[in-house]
């Protein structure tokens, strides 16, 4: 059995995805078994995208397992959910002790947090895997997150770093996240910064073509510039691209999509992960329902004639001012929905004892997925200078670059407010820097209004933890908390 096993590395999924990254890991010298349960797409696959490679093929699990040399190093890339489960169950009596297996789907987080626990048991490495970057990633460079048993990183290590993505700066796109389910809770949480990003870009695009009147290739230029600044960015660049691509007739294509946004769940998964671990990741939770509200579309057309706004719906001042308030608007924005991202992986992270590792999680984005930008090098500097940073907004850089950021930012936001241009994520990123940095907030009365009508207790500010009623008003009435539940 030994001397049939030659590969050393073992894929199962033969779909668009698994295919490309059997062909990046191949041409980085490594020998890799496929495996489809429709053996026939394994024929395929080898007569046609991987003739002439060294790519070996197995016609049942026993054959491949066979083939895999020892620790096995198998990744799943099928349908998230039950699929994975099926087909680890299948696995599991052909492999042995300190055998790999790796998800490398879009799992939900808390099904590898529960796989890696039941695998674990039998002595099975259970590696959950981030895959980021689509098809033309797989093939040439994906952003890999990988997270799980860490006993499995030594024997993955060379084979991930070779393949992933590259940083400008040459590091590979691809390092250890952190235990359990951490690997699928980082890619969750990429994507629901990828959702803040592209509304941020959105409400800037809202305000140029509606405030000002800016026509899209105008726009498609203020964004190549910004692409050479502070905001330097795959998804600046890409909407450079789309702002000025013109359709046959001439005319900008990107006025003629309808403005209903679709959604997959990640973003939503994201936000309400933040919700059950109780992180105010505002800026994604914004997008989310950005979007819900833009696919309510006839009902807003039908809202738009008879709801009225201000009287001045253009803005009359400096449009080379604004246009700088609002590149610092977006600047500060995104600091803090990476601040709040960060937030919720800290608290999540803590919960679980994942050991998240976020200098390289920020290094792990900088190339190869869709949030990769110049400033995930700054978010990497200021987690490696100081290992217990509490939140990035307590990083020196981040500290000055949201204070000169502060007064355009404020002006940006007041900008589109006066002529009613909607801008949910830039100034609920305002709304949260001006909350943080507040040492007093109103919750007193909230905390004092829930005593008065429930009896739910407040705590006195010089005892904290020492939990007191008042009867508010003198009247009878043996309210008990749980009569009410707000
Ligand atoms: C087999 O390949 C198809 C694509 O051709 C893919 O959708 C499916 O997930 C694969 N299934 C398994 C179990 O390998
Ligand atoms: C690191 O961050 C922590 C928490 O934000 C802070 O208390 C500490 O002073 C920082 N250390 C340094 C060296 O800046
Ligand atoms: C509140 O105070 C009034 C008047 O002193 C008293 O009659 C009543 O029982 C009190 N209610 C409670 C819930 O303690």
């Amino acid at each position: 059995m030994s001397s049939s096993a030659v590969a050393d590395f073992g894929l199962i999924g033969l779909a668009v995805m698994g295919q490309n990254l059997i062909l990046n890991i191949n041409d980085h010298g490594f020998k890799v078994c496929a495996y489809n349960r429709t053996v026939s797409k394994v024929d395929d696959f080898l007569a046609n995208e991987a003739k002439g490679t060294e790519v070996v093929g197995a016609h049942s699990v026993e054959e491949f397992v066979a083939k895999l040399k020892r620790p096995r190093k198998i990744m799943l890339l099928v349908k998230a959910g039950s699929a994975v489960d099926a087909f680890i169950d299948t696995l599991l009596p052909h492999l042995q002790e300190g055998d790999i297996v790796i998800d490398g789907g879009n799992s939900h987080y808390p099904d590898t947090q529960r796989r890696y626990e039941a695998l674990t048991k039998k002595n099975i490495l259970f590696v959950g895997c981030g895959v980021s970057g689509g098809e033309e990633g797989a093939r040439y460079g994906p952003s890999l997150m990988p997270g799980g048993n860490p006993a499995a990183w030594p024997h993955l290590k060379p084979i991930f770093q070779a393949i992933a993505a590259r940083a400008p700066d040459g590091a590979p796109c691809c390092d250890w996240v952190g235990e359990g389910g951490a690997g699928h809770f980082v890619k969750m949480v990429h994507n629901g910064i990828e959702y803040g990003d592209m509304q941020l870009i959105s409400e800037v695009y809202h305000i140029f073509r509606d405030g000002v009147g800016f026509s899209d290739d105008e726009q498609s230029e203020i964004f190549a510039q910004w692409n050479k600044g502070v905001l330097d960015s795959f998804l600046i660049e890409i909407s450079t691209d789309i702002l000025r691509f013109k359709d046959v007739d001439g005319a900008p294509l990107l006025e003629k999509i309808r403005d209903a946004a679709g959604q997959k769940g990640t973003g939503k998964w994201t936000a309400i992960s933040a919700l059950d671990y109780g992180m105010p990741v505002t800026l994604i939770g914004e997008a989310v329902f950005a979007r819900c509200l833009s696919s309510i579309k006839d009902e807003r057309v039908r809202a738009s004639k008879i709801l009225s706004g201000p009287t001045t719906s253009r803005y009359t001042g400096d449009k080379a001012q604004l246009v700088k308030d609002f590149e610092q608007a977006m600047y500060a924005s995104k600091i803090i929905s990476y601040a709040q991202g960060f937030m919720l992986m800290r608290e999540v992270s803590h919960q679980f004892n994942w050991n998240l590792n976020y200098g390289s999680i920020a290094l792990m984005w900088r190339g190869g997925c869709i949030i990769r930008s110049a400033f995930l090098g700054d978010i990497k500097n200021a987690f490696d200078s100081n290992k217990s940073l509490e939140c990035l907004l307590f990083d020196p850089f981040f500290q000055k670059a949201t204070a000169t950021a502060q007064s355009g930012w404020r002006n940006a936001i007041s900008a589109a407010t006066l002529i009613g241009i909607p801008i949910p994520a830039l100034s609920t990123a305002l709304s949260f820097y001006d909350g943080y940095r507040t040492a007093r907030l109103p919750a007193n009365m909230i905390q004092a209004q829930r005593d008065y009508f429930g009896a739910h207790t407040y705590e006195l500010e010089d005892k904290p933890g020492n939990f007191v009623h008042t009867n508010w008003t003198g009247r009878g009435g043996n309210v008990h908390a749980s009569n009410y539940d707000v």
